[in-house]
This record gives structure tokens, C-alpha cells and sequence, in this order.
């Protein structure tokens, strides 16, 4: 994939983005085999060799996979009794410290992010980026235009907290399709109970740019392809 020279320096922690830039703009940065003086050009940091004072630079490749989570497996890295995300994977995967990027409640199915890219993950669950998730709810009853207000004028929890403005679509007696901007604990449930309407089944569509891949069947798990990696670097 593709990334700024300056982002590919500021992700080794060794130097700030700002630094990063004086250091290629002082011509110190060069890129198989020639100084590169444009913070913004892009490369590679698979397969480009990138030296800083003609000393290599380490770059870590990071992961990123998409899991159709299955129902009774918890959205964490280890638990004492329960299964989690984590045991669904193969040995070569479960050595590459990867983690899911926010959670999902247990009997909740549907897309979950795994990744080991850390500085990612904090801004895809962070408040500031809005980043939208997309969820289809069976419901008890039928959502109606005053529920699909309530849920765009921004709903009031039962603990006083205020929901931003969210999408509610009717799809039928008994299904919706939710999309939020935020995360918070059980939001969708939550949401719904306010409005008479309890979850009996949820499962997540969409995760910003990423749509679960319908040949994943729930359990399994694939590599990001390139666009979808591109897609989540530029969305924030
Ligand atoms: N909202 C919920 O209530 N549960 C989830 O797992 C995700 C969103």
C-alpha cells in the first residue's frame, strides 16, 4: 500500500510527522537509492528501501484482517473461561499480536477488524473520526416514522446519555438496519429498548469503508485486500 514518506517515518515512533518532513526536506531521506525531498510523495514500505543518513530504516509491516465474529465468542484478546475472537485464528496468526478494533457484545455477529496497528485502531474507535458501523437488529415490533425521528433527532438513554443524531431504517416487521457514528457500550440495543422495540438478534454489515465479505462464513477470517487497507488510511 501506498503511504506518505513523512507517515512512514512518524509510524516508526522514532520521529514526530513534523520532524519526519525537516528530516526528508533536508534531503537526509532517500528511497531505493535516491534522495526524496517531497514530504507527500508515496511509497511502498513493503517494498521500497528507505534509508535515513544511509542507515536502513526498520519498518514493521502491520496486519489487518476482517472476521465474520460468530455468535458466543468474546470481542477481547484472553479470558479465563471463554472463548475469544482470538481462538478462531491459526497459529501463524495468533503470533502476530493482533487485536480486535473495538468490540462487539458476545451474541452479536458480524464484521470485526483485527489488526496490530495500534495508532489505527485508537482513531477507527475514536469519537472525533465518526467513523460510521452499519447494523442489521431482528426486533420485537416494527419500527415507524417516530422511531426513525427519535433515532435522527438523537435519542436520550435510559442513564441520560444523549445519542448523536443516528439512521434507522424500517426493513420490515420484526428487522432494521441501525448506523451509528459512535460506539457506545450496547448503543444499539440500548437504542431500540428506548423505543419499546428490544434486540433479539444483531449482527454488523459495515465497518466505515469495509462491508463483511459474504464468502466469509461466521468464523472465518481474510487479510485485507490493498483497497480496503487504502480505504481505512485515508478515512482518517
Ligand atoms: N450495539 C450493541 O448493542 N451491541 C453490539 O455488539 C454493537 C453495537
Amino acid at each position: 500500500m501506498l503511504l506518505r514518506l513523512d507517515k512512514i517515518l512518524a509510524d516508526t515512533g522514532l520521529w514526530s510527522r513534523k520532524e519526519a518532513r525537516a528530516l526528508i526536506r533536508a534531503g537526509r531521506v532517500w528511497a531505493s537509492g535516491t534522495p526524496v525531498i517531497a514530504p507527500e510523495t508515496r511509497w511502498d514500505p513493503d517494498t521500497a528501501v528507505l534509508t535515513v543518513d544511509g542507515v536502513p530504516l526498520a519498518v514493521s509491516v502491520r496486519h489487518y484482517f476482517m472476521l465474520h465474529k460468530p455468535a458466543g465468542v468474546l470481542s477481547a484478546t484472553e479470558d479465563r473461561r471463554q472463548h475469544t475472537v482470538l481462538d478462531l485464528l491459526g497459529p501463524a496468526e495468533r503470533r502476530m499480536g493482533l487485536f480486535p478494533v473495538g468490540r462487539l457484545d458476545k451474541d452479536t455477529t458480524g464484521l470485526l477488524l483485527l489488526t496490530d496497528d495500534g495508532p489505527l485502531a485508537h482513531k477507527l474507535i475514536s469519537p472525533k473520526y465518526h467513523v460510521p458501523k452499519v447494523y442489521l437488529a431482528d426486533i420485537d415490533g416494527r419500527a415507524g416514522e417516530e422511531d426513525i425521528a427519535a433515532f435522527a433527532a438523537g435519542l436520550v438513554l435510559e442513564d441520560g446519555s444523549v445519542c448523536r443524531s443516528a439512521k434507522l431504517e424500517d426493513l420490515g416487521e420484526g428487522r432494521v438496519r441501525v448506523t451509528l457514528q459512535e460506539g457506545k457500550y450496547h448503543q444499539v440495543k440500548r437504542m431500540l429498548a428506548a423505543r419499546g422495540k428490544p434486540v433479539t438478534a444483531l449482527h454488523r454489515e459495515e465497518f466505515g469503508p469495509l462491508t463483511l465479505d459474504p464468502a466469509l462464513s461466521p468464523g472465518s477470517y481474510r487479510p485485507l485486500t490493498k483497497e480496503e487497507r487504502q480505504a481505512l488510511e485515508t478515512l482518517c
